[in-house]
């Protein structure tokens, strides 16, 4: 069995060829982060018009990888949302037609089921388990039971974890994405003196909320009369000393959040794994926090390499293959 994945909900443009033992004969993942780097986010319709340019011809090199053509596939799996409307509409139009001309069924797919999926691709996750989904869009809890069954258990009120990364490096002149960027200039640094409350819901609830953070970082930048750099620093030696430590301290806040908040999800619930996947899970400081704090209550966590945290279409291609 050979199934083609189309993703293009945000800023990759992605094709991917998955087999019937969730093989990954390629995955092809184009980004556009140079196209919306001047405007320090993603512009939606930028990405649509992007997508549109491109699409044919990741699926050529998708199917070339894969040593497919047209004719070996039998199914198509494509991202339904969430996501941006415009670049939802290419890569579902595009999976559309191709199913029609070629008579092959189609499955609209949801975005978050792929970036779980990713998990799967690469280790055997022992089920029941439980899953934190943070990227740029969403920051999420699932308790999943079955390869298809998803429990939600908590998402966030307002910014993302990736969004609130974002936007601290927007603030700061630090380039985008700010993720990655973050991650690297602080990799490695003792947590400083900088600590910003750890968000909690007055109903108990699990939920996230970051734009707390966010502001608080915001108000000791305008406090402590720290400007935002002129130009993106290639390296950490580049960047003041105040604006590291601040770092430091909202990428500890923002990953205590994220864990400690996991392990709360775990009590009272039947969890034999754990699960962290999503464009934040590339984060270094997450990764390691995350193992350890679940290592010690004797949970494996599965986590995807890089490129399967991010926005790709294997994983939407494997989450399709089930459908
Ligand atoms: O999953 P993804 O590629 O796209 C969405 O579905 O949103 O996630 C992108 C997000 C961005 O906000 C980016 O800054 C963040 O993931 N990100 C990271 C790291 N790498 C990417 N955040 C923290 N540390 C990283 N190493
Ligand atoms: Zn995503």
């Amino acid at each position: 069995m050979k199934i083609l994945g189309i993703e293009t909900s945000c800023d990759e443009t992605s094709v991917a060829v998955v087999d019937g033992e969730d093989r990954i004969l390629s995955n092809v993942i184009h980004s556009q982060v140079p196209v919306h780097r001047p405007y320090g986010g993603v512009v939606p319709e930028l990405a649509s018009r992007h997508h549109l340019q491109h699409i044919h011809s990741i699926l050529d090199r998708a199917l070339d990888d894969a040593g497919a053509t047209l004719d070996d596939l039998d199914g198509i799996a494509v991202t339904a949302g969430p996501g941006l409307v415009g670049c939802l509409l290419v890569g579902l139009s595009f999976g559309k037609a191709l199913a029609w001309a070629r008579d092959l069924p189609m499955v609209g797919m949801n975005h978050l089921e792929g970036h779980i999926r990713a998990a799967f691709l690469e280790h055997p996750v022992e089920l029941p388990a439980l899953f934190l989904v943070v990227s740029g869009g969403h920051t999420a809890l699932y308790h999943v039971t079955a390869p298809r069954a998803f429990q939600r258990l908590a998402h966030t009120r307002d910014d993302a974890a990736g969004e609130a990364y974002d936007k601290v490096a927007k603030l700061l002149g630090l380039g985008y994405p700010g993720g990655p960027i973050i991650d690297r200039l602080v990799h490695g640094r003792p947590v400083g003196k900088v600590s910003f409350a750890i968000p909690r819901m007055s109903d108990g609830s699990l939920d996230f909320s970051f734009s707390g953070i966010k502001t608080g970082v915001l108000y000791h930048v305008r406090e402590h009369g720290i400007e935002a750099l002129a130009e993106v620093p290639s390296s950490a030696e580049e960047v003041p000393e105040e604006v590291l430590e601040l770092l430091a301290g909202f990428q500890n806040t923002v990953v205590e959040t994220l864990v400690s908040r996991t392990l709360r999800a775990l009590e009272g619930r039947e969890v034999r794994s754990v699960g962290l996947v999503g464009g934040v899970a590339c984060n270094r400081r997450l990764r390691q926090r995350m193992a350890e704090a679940c290592g010690q209550r004797g949970l494996p966590v599965y986590i995807p390499s890089p490129l399967l945290c991010a926005d790709n279409a294997a994983m939407i291609a494997s989450a399709g293959r089930l459908r």
